[in-house]
C-alpha cells in the first residue's frame, strides 16, 4: 500500500490532508485512521457501503464487471478446472500447490475428518426439530471446549491445526446436524472418499443400505463448495474478523460467522429463495409476486436477487446455473413446477424495468437451492452447506488478520442521537 496522493478535508477553515492508499486494482482508499485524533470528527457509514475495513490479499471482486478472483485466479477457471481442496490451499497459503504440497494438504485434511466422540452426546442435547444451522452454531462454538490444544491464537502452529480441523470437520458436523434432524444414525467419515463424496455419503448413506456416490454429483457438490469458498469482506467474514480482533479463539470466531451467515439477506437466502419459489407455486402467480417485490410498502423481496457489490451479474450464479442444468439433466429431472417458476421468474425479472434499473440480477443463492434440492437435500440444509464451504474463506481471512502486525481490536464509533444528560428521578416521582 502506497500513499503518494492525498485528499483534503476542509473543516471550519482548517485543512486536513488524508492520505490516499493505492490498491493493486479497484478503487483508491482514503485513509481516515488519524482523522478523529486530528480533527475530532467521525465518519458515518452504516452498512459499510463506502468503507474498506481492512487490507487483504485474498479475494477481489469487481462488481461492475461481474468478476470474482481468489488470489488473482478467476472463479470460473477455479470452478471448472480446479477442485475444492486445491482452492482451499490457494486461499489459505496464497499460491496453487504443487503435486506434493497438494497431496500433503489433502492428507492432513482427510486425517482430521472425525469429530471427538463426546461430541455425539453434545448433539443429542438439541431438539430433533432444531434447524441444522442452530445446531451448527452451537457445535462449532463448542469445538473450543473439545480442542484445547489449538486455541492459542498466538501460536502459528496451533492456528494452523485449528484451520485444518475446521475445514476437515465442518462437513462431518453439517452432516451430523442433518442426520440428527431426520432421526437417522450419524455416519462416520470415510477417508477413502474425496471431500465432496465423503460429505454426500455422510448425509445420504444409512446402515441398512450402501450409498453409491455418483461421481458427477460429487463433482457438482465440489463446485458448489468452490463457488462459496470466499467473498471478501461480506457480513459473515467481517463478523469473523471482528470477533477475532478481540483475540477470541478460531472456533468461537467461525461460530460467529455461521450465526451471521444464517440471515436471509446473506447465506440464508438460498433456503429463502427455494421456499419463495415453492410459495409462488405456479407460473401464473409470478406477476403478483413481482408486483409485491416492487411495492415500497410491502417488505417482500425476491430472494436470490440483488447484491451489494455485483451490479452487472454474479459470476458465481453464471457457473451455478450451468451446473444446475447439468445436474437436472443427469438426474433426469424434467421441468417440475418449482423449476418452471424459477425459469419464468428469472426471465420476467431480467426484463422488468424495476429490476433492470436497480441492477438486480439472480445471485448465487437463486440457483444453488435448485441443485441442492435435486440432489435430495431439504431446504434447511442449504445454508449449512454454504457455511461449510465458506469456512475456509473465514479462516483465511482470520489468519491474515491475526498475522498482520497492524491488527487491533475492531471498535466502530457512533453518531449518538439519544437523550442529552439528565438526572435520575425516583419511581414515585415519575
Ligand atoms: N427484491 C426487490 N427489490 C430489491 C431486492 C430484491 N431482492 N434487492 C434490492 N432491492 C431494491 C431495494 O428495495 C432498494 O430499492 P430502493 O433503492 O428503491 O430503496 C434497492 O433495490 C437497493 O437495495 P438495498 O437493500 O439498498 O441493497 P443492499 O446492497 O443493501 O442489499 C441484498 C443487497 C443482497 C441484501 C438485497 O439485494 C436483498 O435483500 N436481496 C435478497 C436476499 C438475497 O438474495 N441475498 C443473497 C445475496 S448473495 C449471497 C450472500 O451474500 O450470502
Amino acid at each position: 500500500m502506497t500513499d503518494t496522493k492525498s485528499a483534503k478535508l476542509i473543516l471550519d477553515n482548517k485543512s486536513f490532508d488524508l492520505p490516499i492508499l493505492q490498491p493493486t486494482i479497484g478503487p483508491e482508499v482514503v485513509d481516515i485512521r488519524k482523522l478523529y485524533g486530528q480533527a475530532d470528527i467521525f465518519t458515518y457509514d452504516p452498512g459499510f457501503t463506502s468503507t474498506a475495513s481492512c487490507d487483504s490479499t485474498i479475494t477481489y471482486i469487481d462488481g461492475e464487471k461481474g468478476e470474482l478472483w481468489y488470489r488473482g485466479y478467476p472463479i470460473e477457471q477455479l470452478a471448472k478446472q480446479s477442485h475444492y481442496l486445491e482452492v482451499c490451499y490457494l486461499l489459505l497459503y496464497g499460491e496453487l500447490p504443487d503435486q506434493a504440497q497438494l497431496e500433503d494438504f489433502e492428507n492432513r485434511v482427510t486425517r482430521h475428518t472425525m469429530v471427538h466422540e463426546q461430541m455425539n452426546n453434545f448433539f443429542r442435547g438439541f431438539r430433533r426439530d432444531a434447524h441444522p444451522m442452530a445446531t451448527m452454531v452451537g457445535v462449532v462454538g463448542a469445538m473450543s471446549a473439545f480442542y484445547h490444544d489449538s486455541t492459542d491464537i498466538a501460536d502459528p502452529m496451533q492456528r494452523e491445526i485449528a484451520s485444518i480441523r475446521l475445514i476437515a470437520k465442518l462437513p462431518t458436523i453439517a452432516a451430523m446436524a442433518y442426520k440428527y434432524s431426520v432421526g437417522q444414525p450419524f455416519v462416520y467419515p470415510s477417508n477413502e472418499l474425496d471431500y465432496a463424496s465423503n460429505f454426500l455419503n455422510m448425509c445420504f448413506s444409512v446402515p441398512a443400505e450402501k450409498y453409491h456416490v455418483d461421481p458427477a454429483l460429487a463433482r457438482a457438490m465440489d463446485r458448489i463448495f468452490t463457488l462459496h469458498a470466499d467473498h471478501e469482506q461480506n457480513a459473515s467474514t467481517s463478523t469473523v474478523r471482528l470477533a477475532g480482533s478481540s483475540g477470541a479463539n478460531p472456533f468461537a470466531c467461525i461460530a460467529a460467522g455461521i450465526a451471521c451467515l444464517w440471515g436471509p439477506a446473506h447465506g440464508g437466502a438460498n433456503q429463502a429463495a427455494l421456499e419463495m419459489l415453492q410459495q409462488i407455486g405456479t407460473v401464473d402467480q409470478i406477476p403478483e409476486y413481482i408486483r409485491r417485490a416492487k411495492d415500497k410498502d410491502d417488505p417482500f423481496r425476491l430472494m436470490g436477487f440483488g447484491h451489494r457489490v455485483y451490479k452487472n451479474f454474479d459470476p458465481r450464479a453464471k457457473v451455478m446455473k450451468e451446473s444446475a442444468d447439468e445436474v437436472l439433466d443427469l438426474l433426469g429431472i424434467e421441468d417440475n413446477e418449482t423449476l418452471k417458476v424459477a425459469k419464468e421468474l428469472e426471465r420476467i425479472a431480467l426484463e422488468d424495468d424495476y429490476f433492470v434499473e436497480k441492477k438486480l440480477y439472480p445471485n448465487v443463492d437463486f440457483y444453488s437451492g435448485i441443485i441442492l434440492s435435486a440432489m435430495g437435500f431439504p431446504t434447511s440444509m442449504f445454508t449449512p452447506i454454504f457455511a461449510l464451504s465458506r469456512t475456509v474463506g473465514w479462516i483465511a481471512q482470520w489468519k491474515e488478520m491475526i498475522a498482520d502486525p497492524q491488527n487491533k481490536i475492531g471498535r466502530p464509533r457512533q453518531l449518538y442521537v439519544g437523550s442529552d444528560k439528565r438526572d435520575y428521578v425516583a419511581v414515585s416521582k415519575r
